[in-house]
């Protein structure tokens, strides 16, 4: 009994049934028709899109009894050994194994030959990339001026490895990855040649497993019918797959907007304990948050939204749970835990910061409207340390921005308020904005505020600072619990311990947040939103954080040993 997989028993025989290359097969086409096909063709892109098949149905074309024609019959002798294979004049060779300047050789000896029976004699070379540099020079005069009625056709996943010697004598063709929609209108029209049932969500596994590639699709969609037989069912089929089931991947995601760092890890934890590949929770969560942000930008209905469309309703609603920012962000920190979990020895501990930085991630944006609110009141910048002391403040909006500041932090302790949801300040203007926001502009803002007190205890930007400043609390534990307040909320408390004593070690603490923010350090910066106050001791600073703040002490510490 032989069994022929779905791949390639539903591979297509004709240019029309090749999905989404219709750029590259419609030229192939008209080529055809006018009598212009090329000598030589780089056929280049992702594995499983339809590189071979188009060059199969290439060869088809041109070698139909009835040809040279657009649609091949399919019938002829001609066509149905193309399409096994065995045709004696198209030959396929594998150049990942055929790498060497003999087989090159060899096949200029074949080349000088007449077509045994057929029209063209045509050399499909796969994965043409892996040839030798001496392979590909042998191969050059052939490729210029090839005997006529000879065609190579060169399939490589990796153009960009082909000598642009070879590239210039061929015309070279980009296959595309596919659409979302065309794997799955493509599985689904294959389950019903195949009598097989598939609900939608099943379907929809399969279709995002396969990544772009069709024969991924349906390898896949073989492996899930061996596996559940003629009926498949959501659940089961992402078991198989080993997919995440998508009501996690909706935990994880709320418990990340309602800032909850311990249910986050506790629904990895039981990830873990099931048996799911970390690696493939952290590329399905990238895939879902660039969903939503594409939900958010473009709208839920969006085509460029991957996913089925009994998951659109519900992915806008996740949407609206976060900003466009935040979104983006994620997005950012999920796709770079993605590249370090692969070469990492313990990729759960990446995955585990990296969530842990979703969660905090909303924070770190406030800290930048903040900043962004100190920057608008647009007063005249000064290099940190300059002002002279003594002076009367210069500025007559300090206290109003003091309070701002300190309703700022003081939202932070609560389980606050998702970013979608309008700012309590109108939001500056965005020439204002703009200054504050940008990678450097961190320290002018907040100068700008402080200055007048920096030259007393703040060391100069870039001075010993730098590194005084990541000196915290050696014990992890917060220094001297404040159980109220926040850093410039307790402004009124100077007497307490560990909290800022005066102005100027008030403004020392925010030239140090912004030194911080300045050598891009953006997660020590978000544990520093948390500090309520600090010492100076031995040349070394010393923050305090809150009992059970002592999380973010913590990860300093952990910083600082790096
Ligand atoms: N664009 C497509 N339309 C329909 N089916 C496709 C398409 N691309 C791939 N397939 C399916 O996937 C199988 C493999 O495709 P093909 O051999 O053309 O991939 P390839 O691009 O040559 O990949 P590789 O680089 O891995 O060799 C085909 O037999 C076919 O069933
Ligand atoms: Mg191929
Ligand atoms: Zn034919």
């Amino acid at each position: 009994m032989s069994y022929q997989v779905i791949a390639r028993k539903y591979r297509p025989q004709v240019f029309a049934d090749v999905v989404g290359q219709g750029l590259i097969t419609g030229t192939l086409s008209n080529a055809i028709l006018a009598g212009r096909v090329a000598h030589g063709y780089i056929f280049s892109g992702a594995r499983g899109v339809g590189k071979t098949t188009t060059a199969r149905v290439l060869a088809k074309a041109l070698n139909c009894v009835h040809g040279p024609t657009a649609a091949p019959c399919g019938e002829c002798p001609s066509c149905q050994e193309i399409a096994a294979g065995n045709s004696i004049d198209v030959l396929e060779i594998d150049a990942a194994s055929n790498r060497g300047i003999d087989e090159i050789r060899e096949l200029r000896e074949t080349v000088r030959y007449l077509p045994a029976r057929d029209r063209y004699k045509i050399f499909i070379i796969d994965e043409a990339h892996m040839l030798t540099t001496e392979a590909f020079n042998a191969l050059l005069k052939t490729l210029e001026e090839p005997p006529p009625r000879s065609l190579f056709i060169l399939a490589t996943t990796e153009a960009h490895k082909l000598p642009s010697t070879i590239q210039s004598r061929c015309q070279h063709f980009s296959f595309r990855l596919l659409d979302y929609e065309e794997i799955f209108a493509r599985l689904q029209w294959v389950c019903a040649q195949e009598n097989v049932k598939a609900d939608e969500g099943a379907l929809s596994a399969v279709t995002q497993a396969a990544e772009g590639s069709m024969r991924d699709g349906l390898s896949l969609l073989d492996q899930v019918i061996a596996s559940c037989g003629e009926q498949l069912e959501e659940a089961r089929v992402r078991q198989v797959l080993g997919v995440v089931p998508s009501q996690l991947l909706n935990g994880v995601l709320e418990a990340i907007h309602a800032g909850d760092a311990r249910r986050v890890l506790e629904l990895l934890g039981e990830l873990a304990a099931e048996g799911y590949e970390l690696g493939n929770f952290c590329a399905e969560l990238t895939r879902t948050v660039r969903n939503l942000m594409v939900a958010r930008s473009c709208g839920a209905e969006s085509s460029l939204v991957q996913v089925a469309s009994q998951e659109r309703a519900r992915l806008a609603e996740l949407a609206q749970l976060f900003g466009e920012e935040d979104l983006a962000r994620f997005f950012n920190l999920l796709l770079r835990a993605e590249s370090e979990m692969r070469y990492s020895l313990q990729p759960r501990f990446h995955l585990e910061l990296a969530l842990m930085k979703l969660v905090h991630a909303r924070r770190l944006a406030s800290l930048e409207a903040l900043l962004a609110q100190l920057g608008q009141t647009g007063a005249a910048v000064k290099p940190m340390g300059a002002g002279p002391k003594n002076q009367p403040d210069p500025d007559p909006l300090r206290p109003l921005r003091k309070a701002a500041v300190a309703d700022n932090f003081s939202s932070e302790d609560g389980p606050g308020p998702a970013r979608s949801a309008p700012p309590e300040a109108p939001a500056p203007p965005r020439d204002n904005l703009a200054p504050a926001v940008s990678p450097r502009p961190m320290a002018p803002a907040v100068s700008t505020a402080e200055t007048r007190a920096t030259a007393k205890t703040a060391p100069a930007a870039g001075g010993p600072a730098a590194a005084s400043a990541l000196n915290t609390s050696s014990s992890g534990a917060p220094e001297t619990p404040v159980t109220t307040g926040s850093v410039l909320g307790a402004e009124g408390q100077s007497g307490q311990p560990g909290a800022p004593e005066t102005p100027d070690e008030d403004a020392a603490l925010s030239n140090i947040k912004a030194l911080l923010f300045n050598q891009s350090k953006r997660l020590l910066s978000s544990c520093l939103e948390h500090v309520t106050g600090f010492r100076v001791e031995n040349g070394a600073v010393h923050f305090t954080f809150k009992q059970n703040d002592s999380f973010y002490a913590d990860m300093l510490k952990a910083r600082e040993q790096q």
